[in-house]
């Protein structure tokens, strides 16, 4: 992203955003409640559109293309608050994230490649959205983004809400995706866990990036372990 500014009317959600994700890698965005951490993410998917700057896919501009456009290009999402289906099974929200035609003829492929990083959803397959845990929906929500054989994949929040223990599966979930040569951007209140995974960091603040560094130059960070980790 080139100097992005993003405005809802005339309120100004993103200032002069410029950050780097390098191929393969795994970055997150950090940054307090109402940052701007979810815009950014939308600006990216082409949900909101930025007034000015640029943004650069594997070279190409996508700013100003429609969604759809966006994922063909390669680019899934996992939104905040998970937006599953409720009434269709966790097989048929999969099967909705197959839509763009790149994706549709390799179906059968990627529900096995989402059920060998989230095992207990093959037990879960029939089972309605809105009967799983929140751990299970995570897991679909991502699953799902995965469907469309993205390059680059951004969480939203994956941890959000969840017990310990799922928090750690969801994780290593990331971290196998990342190692299938998948470009992940996830913006985590999990800040310990997140850097400690990730090759680059960024804080937003009041729509503003304060502070980049390495996942582990930022673990190491005063201001990031007062303002982020507590300690
Ligand atoms: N559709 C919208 N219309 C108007 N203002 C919006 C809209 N969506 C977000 N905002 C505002 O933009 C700012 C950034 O919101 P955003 O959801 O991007 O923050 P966030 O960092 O994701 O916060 P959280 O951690 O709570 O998810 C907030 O002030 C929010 O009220
Ligand atoms: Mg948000």
């Amino acid at each position: 992203m080139r100097n992005v500014n993003v405005f809802y009317g005339e309120i100004q959600a993103l200032w002069d955003i410029s950050l780097t994700v390098e191929s393969g890698s795994i970055a997150t965005l950090m940054g307090s409640n109402g940052a701007g951490k979810s815009t950014l993410l939308k600006t990216i998917m082409g949900l909101v559109l930025p007034r000015s700057g640029e943004i650069l896919y594997d070279g190409k501009r996508i700013d100003g293309l429609p969604t759809d456009r966006v994922v063909d290009a390669g680019v899934a999402y996992a939104p905040e608050g998970r937006h599953l289906f409720p009434d269709f099974s966790v097989e048929e929200n999969l099967r909705m994230g197959s839509f763009p035609s790149h994706a549709r003829k390799f179906h059968d492929e990627e529900v096995e490649r989402v059920y060998k990083t989230f095992p207990i959803l093959r037990e879960r397959s029939r089972q309605k959205a809105r009967t799983l845990s929140g751990g299970e929906a995570q897991m679909v929500a991502i699953g799902r983004a995965l469907m469309s054989r993205p390059k680059l994949l951004m969480l939203d929040e994956p941890s959000a809400g969840l017990a310990p223990l799922i928090v750690s599966r969801i994780f290593e979930g990331i971290s196998s995706i990342r190692q299938a040569g998948i470009t992940v951007i996830v913006v985590e209140q999990d800040v310990g866990r997140a850097l400690s995974m990730s090759s680059m960091a960024y804080i937003l603040e009041n729509g503003r990036i304060t502070r980049s560094g390495g996942g582990g130059d930022m673990l190491k960070n005063e201001y990031v372990r007062t303002a982020y980790l507590g300690v």
